[in-house]
């Protein structure tokens, strides 16, 4: 049967899925717990894990129960508090415990550097406070920080959407991915609440699917019309002037502006490229790493070959056969449009915008 336009529009939800809660909460006093949406089993069923463990924690990271590069900094700070709470060490021990706590955390996931950042935060304050309250106190803090950040960059990136566009975008960089709006998504849901008419094309996002099953869910729930595209057709639609603008998340920026996302998002950028799609990627300050002076020296994440082997549990290839997956790739600065970000509107020369941000806003 060939495929029509037609047909590609009606592939989103007829009917709104239901707001869906929170990917991190904390629930209780200093005595509760951290409550996380297993995004594994979306978008079929939402299963809440109730974590009083580090441990817990660092496993649902590691599993991608709790993903993307701002809500996982806020779950290891959680985490952090959950993990000194677990060995209630004296004062004395306190500053060891939580360091060694942190170091659990941090080795779940290599290139997003919200990690790191988060677990310094926190790290910070309890070497002045001296208190475990004081790593509750700040966990919050952090998650309120991006929430507010997250409305920062949807204020600053609304206007980049128009009436008419198509906006293609990959992996989830949504709420589901933050303690807020999202960063990518974000921008869309603003522009969605100011009238603009838009339509999105959510790449799949092999191997986890995080486009066709967090994304999608997630624009269809705000009623923004949406089509879950196969990755393999992104560069097609590009070409046959179909992407007006291309809007993603990211999960680490060099001080020279490239940037590691979800693995796919380079090639994506080099096909609006060629072809004079604006690109912006749209993140916190807390995503850059100004200490690495370009993006090779971002660290991948290589993830188990199992991701790619099977589908739902079921083989995809005959018994034996290797696979490689690398989690992330990295783009260069110089295929970036701009960066939507909590302090504004980043522009090229990024070595320049990018120190100026910084310094403007930490
Ligand atoms: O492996 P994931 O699902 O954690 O990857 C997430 C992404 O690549 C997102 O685009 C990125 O973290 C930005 S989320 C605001």
């Amino acid at each position: 049967m060939t495929s029509t336009p037609e047909t590609t529009e009606t592939t989103h939800a007829p009917t709104r899925p239901a707001p869906l809660p929170p990917p991190v909460l904390w629930v209780g006093d200093d005595q509760g717990e951290l409550h996380l949406l297993d995004q594994t089993r979306l978008p079929q069923e939402r299963l809440v894990l109730e974590l009083r463990t580090a441990d817990g924690v660092a496993d649902a990271i590691a599993r991608l129960c709790v993903r993307g590069a701002p809500a996982i900094g806020v779950a290891a700070a959680y985490g952090l508090y959950l993990g000194v709470r677990e060995q209630c060490p004296d004062r004395s021990m306190l500053v060891d415990t939580a360091r060694h706590v942190a170091a659990r955390l941090l080795a779940t996931r290599p290139t997003a550097v919200n990690l790191r950042w988060a677990l310094d935060r926190a790290l910070a304050r309890v070497r002045v406070d001296l208190t475990q309250a004081s790593l509750l106190s700040e966990a919050r803090a952090i998650e309120h920080d991006n929430a507010e950040s997250c409305l920062r960059i949807a204020t600053n990136g609304a206007n980049l959407i128009h009436d008419g566009d198509t906006i293609l975008t990959h992996c989830n960089a949504g709420r589901l991915a933050t303690a807020g709006e999202g960063s990518a998504l974000a921008i869309l849901f603003e522009a969605h609440r100011r009238g603009r008419r838009f339509r999105v094309f959510a790449d799949e996002t092999r191997p986890l699917l995080q486009g066709a099953r967090l994304t999608a869910l997630e624009l269809a729930a705000e009623g923004i019309p949406v089509a879950v595209i196969p990755d393999a057709a992104a560069a097609a639609l590009i070409s046959r002037g179909e992407v007006q603008s291309i809007v993603v998340g990211a999960d680490r920026i060099a001080g020279n502006g490239d940037f590691a996302n979800k693995i796919g998002t380079y090639g994506i950028a080099l096909a609006a490229h060629a072809h004079s799609i604006p690109f912006y990627v749209a993140a916190p300050l807390s995503t850059f790493d100004p200490a690495l002076s370009n993006g090779s020296h971002i660290p991948i994440e290589e993830r188990p070959a199992a991701e790619v082997l099977t589908l739902h549990g079921t083989a995809l290839t005959a018994e034996g056969i290797l696979a490689r997956n690398p989690a992330f790739d990295v783009t260069p600065g110089h295929l970036v449009t701009g960066f939507v970000t909590d302090q504004g509107l980043l522009l090229p020369p990024f070595a320049a915008s990018i120190k100026a941000a910084l310094a403007a806003g930490r």
